[in-house]
C-alpha cells in the first residue's frame, strides 16, 4: 500500500532552506572546497532508498496509531576514532536484547531505528568551550571538526562531510548483513547476551526471555509449522535516522525517487531537527517540511502547545500517520506539568504524531569532577513521568530515544551495577553526551516493557 504524500510546497527545493536563517551552521574557512565537497557528495550513491523510507513511514504509523512501539537508539555522537566492526555488532546486540525484551514483555511489535551511520554532527549550547587554560572553538561532531584540545583541530573541514558519508556506507553495509544476514535470527538470541551483561541481573533476566523463545519456537516446530519458512524469524527490519544538523549535507544527498517524483533525503531513513534548530520559520525546519521520509523534531520545556501545534502544521499538513514524529525532552522534574497540555492540543487539532520519550537530554548535569552525565533513576523518573501523562490523557507513549553503547562504559551513574560519580573516569569514552553501557541499557528495556503492560 502506497503511502500518500503531502503536497509540495510550491517553493520546496533541496536548497529552499538556504534563504531562511540556518542555526548552528560551522562557519567553513573556504567556501570554494565546500562547494567541491558537495558537488562530489551529490554524485555519490544515496545511503537508503526511497522505498525503504515509505516502509518505515507506515511502520511509524502503526506507533502513531497505537499499534507498535518504536526504539529509537544509537551513541550520541558517532566517532570517527571510536569506529570498529566489533563496536557496530556489539551496539546493534543491545538494541536487539532491548527489542526483544520490549516484545516479548509487552506484546507490542517494535520499530527498531538506529542513532547510526550518520549522526556525526552536534548542535552545541556555546560557540567556544574552556579545555584548561584554552578558550577553543566548540566541537561539533566529526562530521565537522575534531574533538583535540587544540585550536588548530577545531577548524570546520569540508573533507569530513566525505569521511562521514563513508563511514556511513560501511556501517550501513555491516547493518545490513548482520540484520538480514543470520545474525539476528531469533535463534542467536543466546549470543546477542554479551560477557559482561550474561553475568548480572539483568543478562539473567534475559536469558530467562530466550530460554522462553527458544521453547516457544521448539513447540511451534513440533507442532509442524515450518519456521524455516517465516522470515521474520531470521531477519530484522533495522533503519537509521540521526539529527539533521549541517544542511549542506543533507541537501547534497537529497535526491529525487524515480518512482513518485518525491523528494529523499537518502542519508537516512529517518532525520530529525534538534531542540536548538526547530524554529518554525528556520532552515531546518524548511529542508525537513519538503523531504519525504519520516521526520522528527525534539521537543523541549520551552515548547507552548501552540508551538507544538504549529510544528506539526509546518511539518505534516497532510497528517499523515509516521510521517511526525515529536521527541520530547522535559527533564523528570519538568514532564508531570509539561506534557500533558501539548498532548492534548496536537491531539484535539487531529494530529497523528508518534509520541516519543527522549528521557536522556533533560537530565543531564556536570558531575564534580567535570564529566557530564546522567542519572538512572532520572531517567526512569521521566519515563514513568511519560507514561503517566499518556494515561492521564488516553494518548499513546509510542516510544522510547536513548543514548547507548554496547560497550560497559561507565558514563551515566546508577543502574544495577550502582556506577558512582567517582568511577566516571574509569571508562567514559562518549564523543559527547554520556550514554547508558550495554546494562544499563537492557535494565532499561525491562522498565519500560513493565511501564508498557501496566
Ligand atoms: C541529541 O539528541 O544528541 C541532542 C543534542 O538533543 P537535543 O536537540 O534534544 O538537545
Ligand atoms: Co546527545
Amino acid at each position: 500500500m502506497a503511502v500518500a504524500t503531502p503536497p509540495p510546497t510550491a517553493a520546496w527545493t533541496p536548497d529552499s532552506w538556504r534563504s531562511k536563517r540556518a542555526a548552528q551552521q560551522p562557519r567553513w574557512p573556504d567556501e570554494r572546497e565546500l562547494k567541491r565537497v558537495h558537488a562530489q557528495l551529490n554524485g555519490l550513491p544515496p545511503l537508503v532508498f526511497a522505498g525503504e523510507a515509505r516502509h518505515l513511514t507506515r511502520a511509524l504509523g502503526e506507533a502513531a496509531q497505537g499499534k507498535a512501539f518504536v526504539l529509537q537508539a544509537g551513541d550520541c555522537a558517532e566517532s570517527f576514532t571510536e569506529f570498529s566492526a566489533d563496536g557496530i555488532r556489539d551496539k546493534l546486540k543491545v538494541i536487539l536484547q532491548m527489542a526483544v525484551v520490549l516484545t516479548y514483555g509487552a506484546g507490542v511489535p517494535v520499530v527498531k531505528v538506529g542513532r547510526i551511520a550518520g549522526q556525526f554532527a552536534k548542535p552545541r549550547t556555546s560557540p567556544t568551550e574552556q579545555v584548561g587554560d584554552l578558550v577553543l572553538d566548540s566541537f561539533r561532531g566529526h562530521m565537522v571538526n575534531d574533538d583535540l584540545p587544540e585550536p588548530g583541530a577545531r577548524v570546520p573541514d569540508p573533507a569530513r562531510l566525505v569521511a562521514a558519508y563513508q563511514q556511513s556506507v560501511s556501517t550501513l553495509n555491516l547493518l545490513r548483513a548482520f540484520t538480514k544476514g543470520g545474525f539476528a535470527d531469533l535463534s542467536q538470541i543466546h549470543a546477542w547476551n554479551q560477557e559482561f551483561v550474561a553475568s548480572s541481573t539483568e543478562g539473567r533476566r534475559f536469558d530467562d526471555i530466550a530460554e522462553g523463545i527458544d521453547r516457544a519456537l521448539r513447540f511451534m516446530a513440533a507442532c509442524g509449522i515450518n519456521l524455516t519458512a517465516e522470515d521474520t524469524l531470521h531477519q530484522v527490519n533495522f533503519w537509521t535516522s540521526h539529527e539533521a544538523l549541517i544542511l549542506d549535507y543533507e541537501e547534497a544527498l537529497t535526491r529525487r525517487d524515480s518512482l513518485t517524483g518525491d523528494w529523499y533525503d537518502c542519508s537516512a531513513h529517518m532525520l530529525w531537527v534538534g531542540e536548538r534548530t526547530r524554529q518554525l520559520d528556520g532552515a531546518h525546519c524548511e529542508f525537513l517540511s519538503g523531504i519525504h521520509n519520516p521526520v522528527g523534531s525534539k521537543v523541549g520545556p520551552s515548547a507552548t502547545a501552540d508551538d507544538v501545534v504549529a510544528l506539526c502544521e509546518r511539518l505534516n499538513p497532510g497528517r499523515i500517520p509516521g510521517r511526525l514524529t515529536l521527541i520530547t525532552r522535559f527533564g523528570a522534574a519538568a514532564v508531570d506539568a509539561t506534557l500533558p497540555p501539548l498532548l492534548r492540543a496536537v491531539r484535539s487539532e487531529g494530529h497523528p504524531v508518534v509520541w516519543m520519550c527522549d528521557p536522556m537530554h533533560g537530565n543531564t548535569f556536570t558531575a564534580e569532577g567535570g564529566r557530564k552525565t546522567r542519572r538512572f533513576d532520572d531517567i526512569i523518573a521521566e519515563l514513568k513521568g511519560f507514561f503517566r501523562a499518556h494515561r492521564e490523557v488516553g494518548t499513546w507513549p509510542g516510544g522510547v530515544h536513548v543514548e547507548l553503547t554496547g560497550d560497559d562504559v561507565t558514563e551515566c551513574l546508577g543502574g544495577v551495577e550502582e556506577i558512582v560519580e567517582g568511577q566516571l573516569d574509569q571508562r567514559y569514552t562518549t564523543a559527547c553526551d554520556p550514554r547508558l553501557n550495554g546494562r544499563q541499557a537492557l535494565d532499561l528495556a525491562f522498565g519500560v516493557a513493565e511501564l508498557l503492560r501496566s
